[in-house]
């Protein structure tokens, strides 16, 4: 049985492309294999974030995730800050790592961008996720496109490690999904679909009501020529909808392209399909809201399962690179 993992952080809403590019692999992933699933709450910390918020957004998103179709009785799901040798490990691969190619992280520039003041947490941000994985002997990680670069990372941490100081660590491989790994925003098809987007009428959240998400969809921007072509680089937004509708519908987005005339066909299939797909979602969360205290009972009961793996893969780390044994 395969070893998967796979987080999100608690920065606000779910939106469509959290969904389309990583969290319904999660769905199907723990059907077949050894799953892990988690919410990264000391990642959203990387960022100014209040305390009333990040517990919010931290019990949401379980709820999210829930409702999406996680099932603790199928995968271990837990949030990150309930399991220490996450921050444990960190320690270890940050003096692994190089100041230099944490510089080079794309997120690191881009999320640092036009702020006061940069957290020191935010360039070492993606040793910690090299951390989430490395500690549960992982196979597989499925993640959107995004994460490319941090997995990349995560890998050269692992070989480094390995080879330095005696094989440790399994070098996990990135799962990209082959449709929907990169929902572009509805208004800048050029620009991923963000929780941070400026446009709110670009990004279709989880729990948009269904005329909001008809009018968003609507409203996408697409382009002048008029022809449905599947091509990202020079039709960007009608190719938005045609992988949105294709990752939905498990169709390829080249024959969808040929089944419309119009954009407006396009659109409101695109529409309908979505609004079908997210209706049970939204069914279940809403359900959820009433029983908080029992979603996060469900955590503290995976905290333990997931402290349970981690800790004998802290404890090989901390042997390799010549840490005494810690007496508890
Ligand atoms: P996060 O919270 O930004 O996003 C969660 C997942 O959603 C995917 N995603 C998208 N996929 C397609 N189109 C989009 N527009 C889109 N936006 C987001 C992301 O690729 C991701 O898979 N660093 C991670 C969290 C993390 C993690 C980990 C992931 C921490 N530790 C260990 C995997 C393994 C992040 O910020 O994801």
């Amino acid at each position: 049985m395969a070893k998967v993992l796979s987080a999100i952080q608690p920065s606000g809403d779910l939106h469509l492309g959290n969904y389309l590019g990583a969290v319904r692999q999660w769905v199907a992933s723990q059907e077949k294999n050894e799953s892990y699933f988690f919410i990264v709450d000391l990642h959203a910390l990387t960022l100014e974030i209040s305390p009333e918020q990040l517990r919010q957004n931290t019990i949401n998103t379980a709820m999210y995730l829930l409702a999406c179709g996680i099932d603790p009785q199928k995968c271990t799901f837990f949030a990150q800050s309930h399991v220490s040798e996450h921050t444990t490990l960190t320690w270890l691969l940050e003096c692994t790592a190089s100041y230099g190619e944490l510089l080079r992280m794309t997120q690191f520039k881009d999320k640092g961008k036009g702020q006061e003041s940069v957290r020191a947490s935010l360039l070492t941000y993606p040793v910690l996720m090299a951390a989430d994985i490395l500690l549960y002997d992982i196979d597989f990680v499925p993640v959107g496109d995004d994460q490319r670069q941090h997995l990349e990372l995560t890998r050269n941490l692992a070989t480094r490690f390995n080879n330095k100081y005696g094989e440790t660590f399994v070098v996990p491989e990135a799962k990209i999904p082959d449709l929907g790994a990169r929902v572009m925003d509805l208004q800048t098809p050029t620009a991923k679909m963000s929780k941070s987007t400026a446009t709110p009428l670009g990004t279709v959240g989880i729990l948009d009501k269904p005329s909001d998400i008809e009018k968003k969809i609507k409203k996408a921007v697409t382009d002048s020529s008029m022809s449905i072509v599947y091509d990202r680089i020079n039709h960007p937004g009608v190719s938005n909808l045609l992988e949105i509708l294709g990752a939905v519908s498990m169709e390829k987005p080249e024959n969808l392209a040929e089944q419309f005339s119009n954009y407006g066909q396009l659109k409101q299939a695109t529409a309908e399909a979505v609004i079908e797909e997210l209706l049970p979602i939204q069914e279940r969360y809403y359900e959820m809201v009433q029983n908080k205290d029992h979603v996060i009972s469900m955590l503290q009961l995976g905290a333990r399962k997931a402290g349970n793996v981690a800790k004998h893969t802290l404890k090989r780390a901390q042997k390799a690179i010549g840490l005494l044994e810690n007496p508890n």
